[in-house]
Order: structure tokens, then C-alpha cells, then sequence
């Protein structure tokens, strides 16, 4: 089976009740192919009332099920709050929250038990991309954070390089294409099913270079933060997915 096509839509700290009109408008589009918005965990049961065919997401989930962990989120939780997915190890995370590779694993682990499907983010810093060790950050979060329990049926792998996140600036196509096949060599090696797995570029995306990152191999989506907030601009890059 070939990896599905996914337009994931990260909102990370943004959207209020007004915002569910952006998945009104999303969710009454021919979208031909999948696609997941992870709101803010404030927003997922009324998300999922609005969201018709698209699948709701969370964008963290504890490792444990349930504790004293004050103003964190369980796997469970966010499956009882009606989300399918969740992001893990977004690079956001792991600065803000100096989250590790072991971690995610560990928060993996918790979402595929509670049933959730997975999208792991990697990717380096601008600085081991100028240090040349781009390849090197690539598999060793990929060993780290992908649990062994991975398959093509509960993980997507995203491609977030840090410094192309929120900033304007995009890898080469070339760049993206190394790191896409370094991925898809990875899993295959490991994984029975690894060739299967989804795997997303994220780290400005727009309706405006869409189609050129979804004609790259090994390309089989995106995961969008800023320019998943706007329906029209979300549903633009859905249809350059679709048609690619
Ligand atoms: P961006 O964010 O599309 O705003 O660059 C991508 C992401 O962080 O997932």
C-alpha cells in the first residue's frame, strides 16, 4: 500500500470559538484527499463537531495515562475528547520544553495504546545544517523518537527543518529530497512496513510553493502551521496535494 496523501494543519497557540468557522468552511470542500487540523486542545470536542470528513488532532500528549501532572494532557484524553491524532516532538516542543527523542518515544508509545495515530516531527537547526550534520539530527531522531511499536498504520513522519518554520525560508527542493529519502531508507530498514509509512515537509508551506514540495519523492504531504489558519489558504494547498 502506498503512503496516503495528508494535509495536516498545526494551529498551535492560536484559534478561540470563532475559529471553528475556518473548519465550517474547510470541511464543506471537495478535498480529495486527507486532512487532519490539530487545534488547540481547548478547541478538539467542538472541532470535531465541525469537522464533517477531516480528522482532529492534539499537538502533545503526556506519556503517562492519568497523575498528578498539573496542566498536562493524556493520550487518552485527547481520544476521549473525540481526537484521532496527535503531534509529537513538534521542534517547538523540544525547545520550549527541552522535550528529548526519549520522550517522544515514550508519548508515542502512550498515543498508539490509547489509539491515536502519531505524526512525529524531526529536523534540524540551521546550525547542523551549516555544521553539515543535517542526515546525522535526521536518523538519530528518528531512532530516538520513533518507538518500536511504529507502523505505517499509526505513524506519519514530519520533516519540520527548525529554521524553516514560521520564517519564510524553504529548503531547495534537492535538500528536501535527501531528507525525504534518508527517512524512507530509515523506516524501510527498520520497519516491515516502513515503505508505507506517511511522510509530510513541514516549515512554511504555502499556496504559492505547495505544488512544487508535493512533486518531490517521498514527499506524501505537509504538516502547515500558519497557513493552515485560513481555510482558503489551507484549501489551496489541500488541492496542489490532491492533484499531485
Ligand atoms: P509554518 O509551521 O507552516 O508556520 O512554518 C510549520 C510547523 O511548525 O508545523
Amino acid at each position: 500500500m502506498a503512503p496516503k496523501k495528508l494535509a495536516a494543519g498545526n494551529w498551535k497557540m492560536n484559534g478561540l470559538t470563532a475559529s471553528l468557522a475556518e473548519l465550517d468552511a474547510l470541511a464543506a470542500r471537495d478535498n480529495g484527499c486527507d486532512v487532519l487540523i490539530c487545534p488547540p486542545a481547548t478547541l478538539i470536542t467542538p472541532a470535531v463537531a465541525h469537522a464533517g470528513e477531516i480528522a482532529i488532532g492534539g499537538q502533545d500528549c503526556h506519556a503517562k495515562d492519568s497523575g498528578a501532572h498539573t496542566g498536562d494532557i493524556s493520550a487518552a484524553m485527547l481520544k476521549d475528547a473525540g481526537a484521532s491524532h496527535v503531534i509529537l516532538g513538534h521542534s517547538e516542543r523540544r525547545a520550549d520544553h527541552g522535550e528529548t527523542d526519549a520522550q517522544v518515544s515514550a508519548k508515542a508509545v502512550a498515543a498508539h495504546q490509547a489509539g491515536l495515530v502519531t505524526v512525529i516531527c524531526v529536523g534540524e537547526t540551521e546550525a547542523q545544517r551549516d555544521a553539515g550534520e543535517t542526515l546525522d539530527v535526521i536518523a538519530s531522531q528518528l531512532a530516538g523518537s520513533v518507538p518500536d511499536c511504529a507502523t505505517a498504520a499509526n505513524t506519519v513522519i514530519a520533516y519540520e527543518p527548525v529554521w524553516a518554520i514560521g520564517t519564510g525560508r524553504t529548503p531547495t527542493n534537492d535538500q528536501i529530497a535527501e531528507a525525504h529519502a534518508l527517512m524512507r531508507d530509515t523506516l524501510s530498514a527498520r520497519f516491515g512496513d516502513g515503505a508505507d509509512v506517511g511522510l509530510l515537509y513541514g516549515g512554511s508551506v504555502k499556496p504559492g510553493n505547495a505544488a512544487e514540495i508535493f512533486d518531490i519523492a517521498h514527499v506524501n504531504g505537509a504538516l502547515v502551521g500558519g497557513a493552515s489558519l485560513k481555510a482558503s489558504d489551507f484549501g489551496a494547498i489541500i488541492d496542489a496535494l490532491a492533484k499531485a
